[in-house]
């Protein structure tokens, strides 16, 4: 069996042919089973669209409806071999928002075939789908000319196809492309050289795939991020994972990039006993000399290791419908380690048109644009460009567990020294203590309208008048000063209640009972205020007041203004508010008067030991 591996990405709609073209590479090179060959012929006769001649569409479409019934696969691979190497062919479904399924075929792939149309030339798709490729490293691509036949096989069409793709080429990198005129339906330089255009001198297809460099993850310095930390006794102990790139022998000396501790490989352990050597791809658990501080996540490397990044930019393809913006956090998974990251800024997104970078806020479906990203834990990475396995990573949203991005890693920052959090003499603890008071965050959410502020300012007379310490940040107020600049679009939201979580943090730390009063309408906000605030010390007070109630008191008349047009994006109007699930405090308003309610939270706080 060849033991070289090219992996291959297909990209191209139905309507461009890829099914035939798929189809034929298979059949040709003696992947189909003479069965289902029989089967081809006879259902070609019956609902082929190539006149009773073997329409190998078919073969492919009838795999793909296979898959569909499998719903998590999105991503076809298919197998074929030639004397000289074997291939593995990522087939994704070619409609325009399955960016998600194109990016999942090309983080591994070699080499991309780009299909067009010859009557149709080069179409945005082509441009996202070479953007795509070229983003996530693919440095070979086959322009694969399609349906020569139907334009009599003229070698200015092709030509002109040929020119119009180079003209795109200067804005993406890649190292070699191969133009191919072929009518994947007759075979026409596919597998062998076509009698019809002999004015076409190049490789066949297959040719051209058997010519392809693969790019070898063997090549690269050893890494493995560690999946976990085998410890069946104590005799034993061992790191398993699959190693990303490069190999390792017994002998080998190691380094723990996190802890920056060293240590020599004394076996290799699998399934079928030890090894000598153990390479990319490989799930191995490794042994070492002697013990050092190694977890779950920590990547094991060859010197020198990989560094820690506390934060990084990257390119983000962005697939979720609801769009990425600045400030919001995400869990990001990267190797075996999976850390909350915030979004601090988006820059540019690549406008498919012109393969030009624009500025922009934020990223919608399907849009590709660089981001800055910072990390509440540090994670060893490398830029993408050098290591496709420790430089690639998606993005989670928090609360469906959903994949909204991939992310391509193009710089990496460790944290300057000189803004480390300082360690002070007079801390929280000390700072809190000689007010005699614990500190906390009163999380007031809800409708505008529904009563917040003013249960708010009850509940801090009250405790005011306990003799405790407060600081009351209110949305109306902290937009007149510090978020002056922030209206009310989503992106703008999202910045404000970071901002406010990042204040009453050092409130907290100052050793203050801080109430905030915002109506911070995202989940996902109400949570990054939750892990900087931390959860003990955290209160989200629900201030639940239905929405008709809020219009009917109506206090700044802003519901009726929403109503007639004159304001936008007004929350419970046309702007969305998502109820907290399980916050620590409801206060039903139609239920009781403010001062009962305003009772209610203080008798919660004595409850749980914030105050006496
Ligand atoms: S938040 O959504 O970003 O948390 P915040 O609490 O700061 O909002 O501000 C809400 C206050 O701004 C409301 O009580 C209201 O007085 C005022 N406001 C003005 N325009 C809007 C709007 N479009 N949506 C909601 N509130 C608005």
């Amino acid at each position: 069996m060849p033991d070289s591996v090219l992996r291959v990405l297909t990209c191209g709609s139905v309507d461009d042919g890829k099914s035939t073209l798929i189809g034929r590479l298979l059949f040709e090179c003696g992947t189909i089973p003479d069965d289902v060959m029989a089967a081809l012929e006879c259902d070609s006769k019956r609902f082929g669209t190539v006149d009773g001649a073997t329409d190998y569409a078919l073969l492919v479409d009838g795999l793909e409806a296979e898959r569909e019934q499998g719903v998590t696969i999105d991503v076809a691979y298919r197998f074929f071999e030639t004397p000289a190497r074997r291939f593995i062919l990522a087939d994704t479904p070619g409609h325009q928002q399955y960016t998600r399924n194109m990016v999942t075929g090309a983080s591994t792939a070699d080499l991309a075939v780009l299909l067009i149309d010859a009557r149709k030339g080069i179409l945005p798709q082509t441009r996202r789908h070479a953007a795509i490729a070229s983003l996530l490293g693919i440095k070979q691509v086959v322009l694969a000319v399609n349906k020569m036949d139907l334009m009599d096989f003229q070698e200015s069409v092709f030509a002109a196809i040929r020119h119009d793709f180079r003209a795109l080429l200067g804005k993406l990198e890649f190292d070699r492309i191969t133009p191919i005129p072929i009518c994947a339906r007759d075979g026409d330089n596919v597998t062998s050289a076509s009698m019809r255009m002999p004015w076409y001198t190049g490789s066949s297809l297959l040719r051209a795939l058997e010519a392809a460099t693969p790019m070898s993850a063997q090549a690269g310095p050893f890494r493995m991020p560690v999946q976990y930390v085998s410890r069946p006794d104590h005799t034993f102990r061992g790191y398993a994972g699959t190693i990303a790139t490069g190999r390792v022998q017994p002998g080998d000396r190691l380094v723990n990039s996190a802890a920056r501790t060293e240590a020599t490989v004394s076996r290799i352990v699998t399934m079928n006993g030890d090894l000598a050597e153990a390479n990319a791809g490989d799930p191995v658990t490794l042994v070492l000399d002697r013990e050092i501080d190694i977890s779950r996540g920590d990547v094991l490397a060859a010197g020198p290791a990989p560094a820690a990044a506390d934060g990084l930019d990257a390119w983000v393809v962005w697939m979720d419908e609801t769009p990425l913006f600045r400030g919001r956090a995400y869990l990001l998974m990267l190797g075996s380690r999976t850390v909350v990251a915030t979004v601090t800024d988006i820059t540019t997104r690549l406008d498919m048109e012109t393969l030009e970078e624009v500025s922009v806020r934020e990223l919608a479906l399907n849009e590709i644009g660089r981001v800055s990203i910072s990390l509440t834990h540090p994670v060893v990475c490398e830029l993408y460009e050098a290591n496709r396995e420790l430089g690639g990573f998606i993005l989670i949203d928090r609360l469906t567990r959903g994949t909204v991005g991939a992310g391509m890693v193009t710089a990496i920052r460790t944290r300057n020294a000189d803004i480390v959090w300082h360690r002070l003499d007079v801390d929280k603890a000390a700072r809190s203590a000689l007010k005699g008071q614990k500190p906390a965050v009163l999380w007031f959410t809800g409708l505008s309208g529904a009563g917040k502020s003013t249960i708010a300012n009850l509940v801090e007379k009250r405790l005011h008048a306990l003799g405790h310490h407060t600081m009351i940040l209110d949305g109306d107020n902290v937009r007149h000063g510090l978020n002056r600049d922030l209206g009310f679009s989503e992106a703008d939201r999202v910045e404000n209640i970071r901002r406010i979580a990042e204040v009453s943090r050092l409130f907290v730390e100052a050793g203050l009972i801080v109430i905030v009063s915002f109506i911070s309408p995202y989940r996902a906000e109400r949570m990054l205020a939750r892990d900087r605030v931390g959860g003990d010390e955290f209160l989200e007070i629900f201030v639940d007041t239905p929405v008709e109630e809020c219009r009917r008191r109506d206090p700044k008349g802003l519901y009726l203004k929403a109503d007639a047009g004159q304001i936008r994006n007004f929350t419970g109007v046309d702007a969305p508010y998502e109820e907290p699930l399980d916050p620590e405090i409801r206060l039903r308003t139609l239920e009781g008067t403010p001062d009962v309610l305003a009772d209610e939270v203080v008798a919660s706080l004595r409850t749980r030991g914030i105050i006496a």
